[in-house]
């Protein structure tokens, strides 16, 4: 009796065993296939993109220049840094001249790098910008306008506008307008959007008569995130109302979306952006994959003879219904006319005696430059 009982149990743990090892292997081969489906949903949608430089492969870029705003941190440095590796010659319009000089110096072809100083927040700077790349440079074939802040808290400019709006759309509406009679005649301008401006929605009678408590946040109605907002919608409409004034005249503009969530420093302003970001860096692109889009609506030769269309992972996609409203695109346009006529009509006299004389970049070593900068 007790020698067949015993007999039994090896029978019955080897049962268990086969159930527990089927039930694990079912549960293996479905968490496997669990993953490869996600693994190819973040495919999809983010992690694989081509970089800067697939994109740019077999394009001829030398005897061009291309002008890039914020061009010495994240997706403006990796586009200088690559469109100057292919012999283009690139404008770096940027705020900070010593981290400019930096990023300069990093580049592989850095004597095809030409530093211009640049604070979007202020039009004085935008002006005096304009105006060396004027005096200086005889034509432009690319302008791609990517300088942005993010997170910050409501501040306002010099020129007395919420300092996001001033500085993602209506600094670079400027600097564009001032530049516009030396682009080239095939000329292409990209402006760096985001899929942020889907957020942004305006009621009716807003959208009929818009005004700049809309775009200009007042401080009660502020939040970074709707002031970041409605600066990509605006410029969004800049492509419309420019692609419209620039019809049959060779010259094409494009918004481009470079992808979410993509760790650089725009991230900044606010730790808690700066946590969120930092863990999405394993999902989303990489800072050459977020150069792709923009440089590729800059480049590709596919894209000759198109005009007014939003980009987003290298491929054309629809925007907001809000920025579509090309009624909108024109009323934006005549506000933000009127936001900077009134301010440049102010400052004329004061300009006189506050602009200082253009100083030129020093070719000063990296060394001494980065003990400038931290001092
Ligand atoms: N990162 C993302 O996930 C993401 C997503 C969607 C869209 N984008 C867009 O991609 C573009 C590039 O952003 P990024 O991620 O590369 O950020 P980033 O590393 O912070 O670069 C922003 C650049 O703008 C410059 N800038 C800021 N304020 C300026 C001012 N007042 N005057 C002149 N230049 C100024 C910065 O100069 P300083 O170094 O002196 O501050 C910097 O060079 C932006 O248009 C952004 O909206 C980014």
């Amino acid at each position: 009796m007790l020698r067949l009982y015993f007999n039994r149990i090896p029978h019955k743990l080897n049962r268990v065993n086969n159930v527990f090892l089927s039930t694990t292997a079912k549960k293996g081969i479905l968490f496997k296939n669990y993953l490869s489906a996600v693994g190819s949903r973040f495919d999809f949608i983010t992690i694989h993109g081509p970089t800067v430089d697939e994109v740019t492969k077999d394009i001829d870029l030398s005897n061009k220049t291309c002008l890039i705003t914020g061009a010495n941190s994240g997706i403006g440095f990796e586009m200088a840094k690559c469109l100057s590796s292919r012999e283009c010659s690139v404008l770096m319009a940027c705020r900070n001249p010593y981290a400019a000089n930096i990023a300069k110096n990093a580049c592989e072809n850095s004597h095809l790098l030409k530093l211009y100083e640049l604070n979007l927040a202020s039009l004085r700077s935008v002006k005096k910008c304009s105006d060396e790349i004027l005096k200086e440079q005889p034509k432009i074939d690319m302008v791609i306008l990517n300088a942005a802040v993010f997170g910050l808290p409501w501040t306002l400019t010099e020129d007395s506008l919420e300092t996001t709006f001033q500085v993602n759309y209506l600094g670079q509406y400027v600097l564009l307008t001032n530049i516009e009679h030396i682009l080239a005649p095939d000329a292409r301008v990209v402006i760096v959007s985001s899929e942020s401006h889907r957020h942004v929605s305006w009621d009716f009678n807003h959208q009929l008569t818009p005004t700049e408590a809309m775009v200009s946040l007042p401080e009660q109605e502020y939040t970074s995130i709707r002031a970041y907002n409605i600066s990509k919608l605006c410029g969004i409409h800049f492509m419309h109302y420019l692609s419209y004034r620039w019809v049959n005249s060779g010259k094409s503009v494009f918004c481009a979306h470079p992808g979410s969530f993509v760790k650089t420093r725009l991230c900044r302003n606010w730790w808690p952006y700066e946590l969120l970001y930092t863990s999405m860096k394993p999902f989303s692109k990489s800072i050459s994959q977020a150069a792709a889009t923009p440089i590729f609506c800059a480049t590709s030769p596919e894209l000759q003879g198109l005009s007014d269309i939003y980009f987003k992972d290298c491929k054309r996609c629809e925007v907001s219904d809000l920025a579509q409203d090309l009624h909108l695109s024109f009323r934006i346009y005549d506000l933000t006319k009127t936001l900077v006529r009134d301010r440049v009509a102010s400052s004329t006299d004061a300009d006189a005696v506050r602009v200082k004389p253009a100083v030129a970049f020093p070719d000063v070593d990296e060394a001494t430059l980065v003990a400038n900068y931290s001092g």
